[in-house]
């Protein structure tokens, strides 16, 4: 029998010039992507319980996007029920000294984008582009969220900051058979109990967990238990997954509304956020987040 041989490398993403310029196009370049083709419920706050114990839960784990126009927001105590009922809400971390003092009982991060600094600890609260990423993809899949849910409490300033999802079954579709086995086999080289860029759920799900790490490098590892791979492999099918994640067709955004009350399944979607044209105004947005497992 043939040991399986672990290798490892760093994939410099900035050398990746395609990636930089899909990249651009796509989070910088300040456009507006079209909506997702997903039916805008309208929802009176008093009636979302109600609701939400209805088809839409069904539409949610289909579609993996659910999108409500409440009349009124929700209070922190009634938006936390409510996420509470699609599973187990994930504490943020007490210890991040940045991240404190945005969290609301210990699972909602109230996420007002006013940071125009740029630094990665800042991330989540950056007026300017979010690079395409799964949430958590650095835990093991039961420390996941399987939802996302965002409550928009204030829009901001019109600008083309927008949340932008990109199907993963479209990315997963134009990959090669060779792409597919290289990327079951590699994960970051930080934690080997991550799983691999990409697998298959019991469910037969193909999901993906990564996220572009530009400007930073990406260590990884595989496990290549036919001996068939070499380093520059692996960075081909990186490379070719973080292409297709930047230019699939269907790729849509979310241009926030006061009230707007959005749900994505972490394990259908890829996420980022596009750059805000108005990075010196004052006025921001805010969003409260919960991950849901
Ligand atoms: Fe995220």
């Amino acid at each position: 029998m043939m040991l399986s041989k672990m290798i490892t490398g760093i994939l410099n993403i900035v050398e990746l010039k395609e990636i930089t310029a899909k990249r651009f196009d796509l989070l910088e370049k300040k456009k507006v992507l079209p909506l997702p083709k997903t039916l805008i419920h309208n929802i009176r706050s008093t009636d979302l319980e109600k609701f939400l114990k209805g088809p839409a839960v069904e539409s949610l784990k289909e579609n993996g996007l659910l999108i409500i126009q409440l009349d009124k927001l929700l209070s922190s105590d009634t938006l936390l029920n409510v996420c509470s009922e699609l599973g187990t809400p994930i504490a943020e971390n007490p210890t991040d000294e940045v991240l404190v003092p945005y969290i609301e009982k210990e699972v909602i991060l109230n996420v007002i984008s006013n940071n125009t600094n740029g630094n990665s600890a800042s991330q989540p609260f950056t007026k300017r582009h979010l690079n395409l990423h799964t949430e958590c993809s650095r835990r093991k899949v039961v420390d996941q969220p399987r939802y996302l849910a965002f409550m928009c409490c204030d829009e901001g300033e019109l600008s083309s900051a927008q949340t932008v999802l990109v199907p993963m079954k479209e990315v997963f579709d134009k990959l090669s058979e060779k792409d597919k086995k290289i990327l079951k086999n590699v994960r970051y080289s930080s934690d080997l109990q991550t799983p691999p860029f990409l697998r298959t759920d019991r469910e037969n799900r193909n999901i993906f967990s990564i996220r572009d790490f530009y400007p930073d490098p990406m260590y990884w590892s595989f496990d290549d238990e036919n001996h068939a791979y070499t380093a520059a492999d692996i960075h081909e099918s990186i490379k070719i997954l973080l292409s297709h994640m930047y230019s699939v067709e269907n790729t849509s955004g979310i241009t926030w509304k006061n009230g707007m009350l959005v749900i994505v399944d972490n394990t259908i979607f890829f996420h980022g956020k596009s750059a805000s044209d108005q990075i010196d105004i004052e006025k921001t947005r805010h969003l409260k987040r919960l991950r849901i497992k």
